[in-house]
């Protein structure tokens, strides 16, 4: 049976003990007996969504009302899915109706929020492609924040400057990441107070990469050469929570 990403609970490099570590992280910073709000932008099968309400669900907090945006349909049916199992678990709770729109986030001027809680694991690219996407993707959502909101955002950085040699055999540009202390100052500029944060391991990021590679061909197949000789030591990967100042 061929490889589906989508199988994936995450479809980022972070361990799920590492987003479990962020969930609880970010749950202790909301508040417990209010319904809260929460957007999560790629949200792909809506797992982190999930995960989020069945720890807030098993420490008697309030639920959330969450809101996963993601163009595709059929990673936001399993979402929905997934989301009904919580919802029969919990039938004696009337919980929030999870709502879910198959469709990119709309840069200018995207109308959702105030949220307690804006997540984007994995997904900067819904921001834009370019160098700015990382401060976009920060300003935007941070600004949709009501006054006691947190983010919960991962993604990649350089953990050395890329080699010439890497760059030209995985066709990524040398402004598609950056140190991971441009994420520091970007949270710093965007008012955004880091509570907490998980660095990928090298061997992690591996065995998050493996079942890519055993799809094999030609793409594959030079993906991990690359990873091996240089892609290890270079390209890291972070979650982060984060609260406005
Ligand atoms: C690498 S996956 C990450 C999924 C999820 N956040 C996770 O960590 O498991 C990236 C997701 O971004 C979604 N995506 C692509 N373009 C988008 C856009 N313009 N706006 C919102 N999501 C987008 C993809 O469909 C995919 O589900």
């Amino acid at each position: 049976m061929s490889f589906d990403p989508r199988d994936l609970p995450l479809r980022n490099p972070l361990t799920l003990a590492q987003l479990e570590t962020c969930l609880d992280e970010l749950l202790a910073l909301l508040p417990q007996q209010e319904v809260i709000q929460v957007v999560d932008v790629g949200c792909g099968n809506g797992e982190v969504l999930a995960r989020l309400r069945e720890r807030r669900l098993a420490r008697q907090a309030a639920d959330a009302e969450v809101l996963g945006i993601d163009p595709d349909g059929a990673a936001l049916a399993r979402a929905a899915t997934r989301h009904a199992e919580i919802a029969r678990a919990h039938a004696a709770a009337e919980l929030a109706e999870a709502r879910w729109e198959a469709r990119g986030w709309q840069s200018e001027g995207d109308a959702s929020g105030p949220w307690h809680v804006a997540i984007c694991l994995g997904s900067r690219h819904a921001f834009g492609d370019g160098p700015d996407a990382a401060s976009t993707m920060v300003q935007q959502l941070a600004a949709r924040l009501l006054p006691d909101g947190c983010l919960f955002l991962a993604d990649g950085y350089w953990r050395q400057p890329p080699d010439a040699d890497y760059l030209a055999s995985t066709g990524l540009s040398e402004d598609e990441l950056a140190p991971i202390e441009s994420w520091h100052a970007c949270f710093d500029a965007a008012g955004l107070q880091q509570v907490h944060e998980e660095r990928v391991s090298k061997e992690a990021f591996e065995e998050y990469e493996r079942p890519f590679w055993a799809q094999g061909g030609a793409h594959w197949d030079n993906w991990r050469r690359a990873f091996e000789r240089w892609g290890r030591d270079t390209m890291g990967f972070a979650g982060w929570v984060l609260k406005r100042r």
